[in-house]
């Protein structure tokens, strides 16, 4: 600190070196020598560039969110009694957005959210994604199962963050555009899902096919479970009932009201679940149901499993407890003793174990 003060304190100026052969600026006693600071002056300007860059990231971000939610919004308001929370499109974090809708029939709530992800080469990708919990009548009239029609470019990575996808197999379908993928639990829930007739003149099959989905879809889901694991087998079973969801995933259109005729279709898939359209032959559901109590069942034995260590262990560090308190507890000839013994007896066992390996 006192270092630090001198800094500023006056003092005679430093004798100038002689062998300097760049610009300088003098005034008086003081001498500047840009040719000196390079150093200083390239970090400076890497520090301006990236709060420059920081700031028309943030301005970026926001414009395209507000953009988004102004095309959206319409559509929400005409679905939902409460389309947005008072402050509209919620800001979380630097590149993170939220809306919040509930009051609608079939939708315990819609959360829509703007994020940007970084993928494994550290590019920013942004997403859109519109996850819908059904409500209770609805999650009642649809059956059990997790599928998703997935971009092909999204594979690698889905499953890192998606426990339920891993109860599928990942296949192709004669009725998609070659880039997607199939995920699903079994062949029937496909065809129970394809057949499904959103309007009149669209199936989901040809919602797949068409323009938006072609250039935005990066998945759409329909799950029953949860995406992350539970680490309890009492709240998995919990949830059973009330974690069914549709869950889009798009990549942020340049003219934000492109996405509209697939969000809007997404909004009819929901209430055809909610009708209760999708019917699985019963040696299917028999199957998906076997498949769900599995689960349970492997949930409550890895709980029961880490209970019982969590116990041993708990164990093992009370007697270790106990015995330091008696030594504790010894004269301190007593204690030397002891340690002396207990170092003679380490040394025994490694010269045994010695003349074994030997
Ligand atoms: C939800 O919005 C879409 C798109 O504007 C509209 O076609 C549909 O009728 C709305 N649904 C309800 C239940 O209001
Ligand atoms: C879908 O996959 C193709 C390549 O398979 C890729 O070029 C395209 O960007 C992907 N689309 C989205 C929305 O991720």
């Amino acid at each position: 600190m006192a270092s630090l003060l001198a800094l500023f304190a006056p003092s005679p100026p430093p004798p100038l070196s002689t062998d300097y052969s760049g610009t300088q600026f003098a005034w008086r006693f003081l001498v500047f020598r840009p040719a000196l600071f390079v150093p200083q002056a390239i970090l400076l300007l890497g520090v301006l560039l990236y709060l420059a860059i920081a700031l028309y990231g943030k301005h970026r971000n926001q414009r395209t969110a507000d953009a988004l939610y102004n095309a959206l919004h319409p559509l929400l308001a005409r679905n939902f009694s409460a389309p947005a929370s008072s402050s509209g499109l919620i800001p979380d974090g630097p590149t993170d957005f939220f809306v919040f809708s509930t009051g609608r029939r079939a939708v315990a709530s819609l959360h829509t959210f703007l994020w940007q992800l970084y993928d494994l080469r550290y590019q920013p990708r942004d997403h859109l994604t519109l996850d819908f919990l059904l409500d209770a009548d609805a999650a009642a009239a649809l059956p059990d199962f997790v599928w998703a029609v997935i971009n092909k470019s999204e594979l690698t990575t889905i499953k890192d963050n998606r426990w339920d996808l891993t109860f599928t197999r990942t296949t192709e379908h004669s009725s998609l555009p070659p880039m997607f993928s199939i995920m699903s639990e079994f062949a029937d829930v496909s065809d129970a899902l394809f057949k499904l007739h959103l309007s009149p003149s669209t199936t989901l099959s040809t919602l797949l096919a068409t323009p938006p989905s072609l250039t935005y879809l990066r998945s759409l889901s329909i799950t029953d479970q949860p995406h992350e694991r539970p680490q309890l087998a009492a709240s998995y079973v919990a949830e059973k009932h009330t974690s069914k969801r549709v869950f889009l995933d798009i990549s942020i259109p340049k003219q934000p009201s492109d996405i509209l005729p697939l969000v809007d279709a997404v909004f009819a898939l929901v209430d055809i679940l909610a009708a209760g359209k999708v019917s699985l032959r019963p040696e299917t559901k028999a199957k998906i149901r076997k498949v769900r109590e599995d689960i349970e069942k492997e949930i409550r034995e890895e709980e029961i499993r880490e209970k019982k260590e969590e116990a041993a262990e708990d164990k093992k560090a009370a007697k270790r407890k106990a015995e330091q308190d008696k030594i504790a507890r010894l004269s301190p000839v007593e204690q030397k003793k002891l340690l002396e013994r207990n170092q003679k007896r380490a040394l025994k066992k490694s010269q045994a174990k010695v003349v074994r390996k030997a």
